[in-house]
């Protein structure tokens, strides 16, 4: 696993631009089935004709159509039967495309999670809407909204993948990349089951408002996560994910990483927290954030601190910082259940456990 000493990557400044963020990954999965049969162009013979017209008939009725390849073909609403999809394999493409010196701490892996998170925590228990199911997030507005700001890096980089596998639904790569960027960067086996079926318009988008505002304290934490359906102790393992990743002046206006291992998943979060002594540092853009007084480039989200300073929220704290079997038992559980919320599973799904590759 590769990863860029964290000092050299700080950015100065912390403007809190906003990035416009496109939808050139914004489409929906459907994609075209041609089944061939002949690989001959039909002879000019009557007989032929009368076949021609018998297909261009059927044609009307049920799809058949004579492409441009000069092949008789039939159309998606015929040729309805979905391929297996090899999910070992896409497994094994989301980790090829994982590392790139070039990129923030040398891994993917962080803005892979947070996709697979914000794409999974819009849920409403009580409405039963947003979830990974739809991913609608390609869509605008969902795709601008503040929240979601660096994510169309996230999506783009899984593009090929998608289109690699047409049969593979947008939810279920983005909430599997989100498991291998866990698995892979030392985290624990996170199983997995297919089933999302993906929305076809923005019509499945969720309102902006669903992900929490890192500005706030943690009675907003509680609300957000409590409207998935999660308790105290989950909320606090699922927010030790930021072990992983950094932050980025021009995605949220913060500026930094949570420890000096960005790239490695461990419960190294919990005892940062706990042990540093956390200073508040002004940013240009406004705003503020807490940073470790010896260390200044290691920082940490004014929620965060209001979450720690919480007494029932502290406890898991505490727990997390000990024991990291504890921690990974409990993220395993809490980030499967994130993933999976909203979707319509039929109960015969095969659950996945993917060996790691690059560990
Ligand atoms: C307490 C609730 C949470 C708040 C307020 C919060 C807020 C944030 C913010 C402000 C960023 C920086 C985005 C950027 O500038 O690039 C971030 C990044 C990140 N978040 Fe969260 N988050 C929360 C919960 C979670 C959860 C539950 C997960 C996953 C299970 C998660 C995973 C990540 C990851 C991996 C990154 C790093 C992304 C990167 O390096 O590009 N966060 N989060």
């Amino acid at each position: 696993m590769a990863f860029r000493s964290v000092a050299s990557r700080m950015t100065a400044g912390g403007l809190g631009v906003r990035t416009t963020v496109g939808v050139a990954s914004a489409r929906s999965s459907f994609q075209p089935i041609s089944r061939c049969y002949t690989t001959q162009q039909p002879k000019k013979s009557n007989s032929n004709k009368l076949v021609i017209l018998g297909l261009l008939g059927l044609g009307a009725a049920g799809g058949y159509y004579y492409n441009n390849t000069g092949r008789y073909s039939l159309s998606t609403s015929q040729v309805n039967q979905k391929k297996p999809v090899d999910y070992h394999q896409v497994y094994k493409d989301i980790v090829e495309i994982l590392e790139d010196n070039d990129y923030d701490d040398g891994s993917y892996g962080p803005v892979l999670l947070r996709l697979a998170w914000h794409a999974s925590g819009t849920y409403d228990k009580d409405t039963k809407t947003g979830g990974s199911n739809s991913a609608s997030m390609r869509f605008e507005p969902e795709a601008l909204h503040g929240a979601n700001n660096g994510l169309k890096v996230a999506r783009d980089l899984l593009e090929p993948i998608k289109a690699k596998y047409p049969d593979l639904s947008y939810g279920d790569l983005w909430t599997l990349a989100g498991v291998a960027a866990v698995q892979e960067l030392g985290g624990p086996t996170i199983p997995w089951r297919p089933g999302r079926v993906d929305g076809v318009s923005a019509e499945s988008c969720t309102p902006d408002g669903r992900l929490p505002d890192a500005t706030k304290k943690q009675d907003h934490i509680r609300d957000i996560f409590y409207r998935m359906g999660f308790d105290d102790q989950e909320i606090v393992a699922l927010t030790g994910a930021h072990a992983l990743g950094r932050c980025h002046p021009d995605r949220s206006g913060f500026d930094g990483p949570w420890s000096e291992q960005p790239t490695v998943f461990s419960n190294e979060y919990f005892k940062v927290i706990s042990e540093r002594k956390w200073v508040k540092k002004d940013l240009a853009n406004g705003g503020w954030q807490w940073v470790d007084k010896n260390n200044p480039t290691v920082m940490m989200l004014p929620a965060e601190i209001a979450m720690f300073n919480d007494k029932e929220f502290r406890k898991y704290f505490d727990l997390y910082a000990k024991d990291q079997d504890k921690y990974f038992a409990d993220f395993t559980k809490a980030f499967t259940k994130l993933t999976e919320l909203g979707v319509p599973f039929k109960g015969d799904e095969k659950v996945y456990k993917f060996e790691t590759i690059d560990a």
